[in-house]
């Protein structure tokens, strides 16, 4: 049977400040889901929300990038935005940047991670959401999973993955992309992934049978707004076990809380933190960054779950090390490099203050 998983999200108001979401705001993404899994739009769908970010997670058969589900999402965030204006919840309608939908979300501001498949005898699905960082803050843990085998053993002693994953990488500048195979090309491929500001891992496929392993959201918000209008905080799928990583080498590399951009005003460097759901509203300096992680067992489309993978003492020193780490990077202040270089910066007064001061400025002796 072949399933379509469509997670799309966006921001569509923060309670209180950027922080989380309005139960009332989750209720509304939910009636407007069920009545589209009553009509038989939808298989199945699951709501839940990463710090501000509303995320419909929706199973269907109508493959991907289809009008009729991004329409629903498109008209589903619409709806929740007005909630959102009846309560006057933070930056209400933030993350959609159109007055009208023209057919796919993608552009319009939401983040979108599809993936279309043959649903197997078991399929097993973690869902990663991310708050207060940008795109690209999967290419470490993605490589880790599928091309690290200090971080997935299967990848040397399961024979049935040790034929490598091959990974589509885009330049979200360029807009254009490429693909690298692992484990030969790993060292060209670092090049590019270790720069995730510029390049992002959209997905991953298993090399011997041309599977799709994972996807991940690339849109860059402040890109198509051309100003800053919030953080990308991405969500990426991945499938797990069999020809694919374990679920325990899927949520190993989270155990490094790595450094990522975004926090507070999308303009500072901070540690990806590992949290359940209930711990994801970055309230610390709006921040630090969190990751959250939902697994799935999938039956005939339907979402038999979630599990909250990250709700695990196991995670609690990649939480009390991020901590650390964000201790460390506050005493900084207005500094680089735990605020950001001055091109990177989502807010900025550059501009406005050099203008004021430009005449002052003199020319040095020698
Ligand atoms: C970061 C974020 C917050 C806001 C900050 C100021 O992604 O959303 O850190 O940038 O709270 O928000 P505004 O400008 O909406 O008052
Ligand atoms: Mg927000
Ligand atoms: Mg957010």
């Amino acid at each position: 049977m072949r399933i379509t998983l469509s997670v799309i999200k966006a921001d569509v108001g923060g309670y209180v400040g950027h922080s989380s979401s309005h139960p009332q705001v989750l209720e509304k993404a939910r009636e407007c889901l069920n009545q589209a899994q009553e009509r038989g739009v939808l298989s199945d769908f699951h709501v839940t929300n990463c710090g501000d970010d509303l995320q419909l997670i929706m199973t269907h058969t109508k493959g991907e990038e289809n009008a009729d589900i991004h329409k629903l999402a498109w008209d589903t965030f619409v709806e929740c935005t007005e909630v959102a204006k009846s309560l006057k919840l933070h930056g209400a309608g933030q993350d959609l940047l159109s007055d009208a939908f023209s057919g796919n979300v993608k552009g319009m501001g939401p983040g979108v991670a599809e993936m279309e498949f043959e649903e197997r005898e078991a399929e097993t699905i973690i869902i990663f959401m991310a708050d207060k960082t940008s795109s690209g803050a999967w290419n470490l843990p993605l490589y880790k999973m599928f091309a690290d085998p200090f971080n997935t053993i299967g990848l040397v002693i399961a024979s049935n993955m040790h034929g490598g994953f091959s990974f589509e990488v885009q330049d979200v500048k360029e807009h254009q992309k490429i693909t690298f195979l692992a484990p030969e090309e790993i060292y060209d491929m670092l090049i590019f992934l270790g720069a995730p500001g510029r390049y992002a891992v959209k997905t991953v496929h298993h090399r011997e049978t041309g599977e799709i392993a994972a996807t991940s959201s690339t849109q860059r918000l402040s890109m198509m707004a051309g100003r800053y209008v919030g953080k990308d905080d991405p969500v990426c799928v991945v499938r797990a076990q069999g020809q694919f990583p374990a679920v325990g080498e899927i949520l190993e590399p989270f155990t490094l809380p790595q450094m990522v951009e975004g926090w507070m005003r999308g303009s500072h460097h901070g540690p990806l933190m590992p949290t359940s759901v209930a711990q994801a509203n970055p309230s610390r300096f709006d921040g630090p960054p969190r990751a959250i992680s939902l697994g799935f067992q999938l039956s005939r489309g339907k979402l038999i779950g979630p599990r909250d993978m990250f709700d695990d003492p196991a995670f609690d020193e990649a939480r009390k090390e991020a901590n650390k780490i964000a201790d460390y990077l506050r005493r900084h202040g207005p500094f680089e490099p735990h605020r950001l270089p001055l091109e990177d910066m989502e807010y900025t007064t550059m501009p406005q203050v050099m203008k004021r001061v430009k005449e002052r400025f003199l020319p040095l002796e020698d």
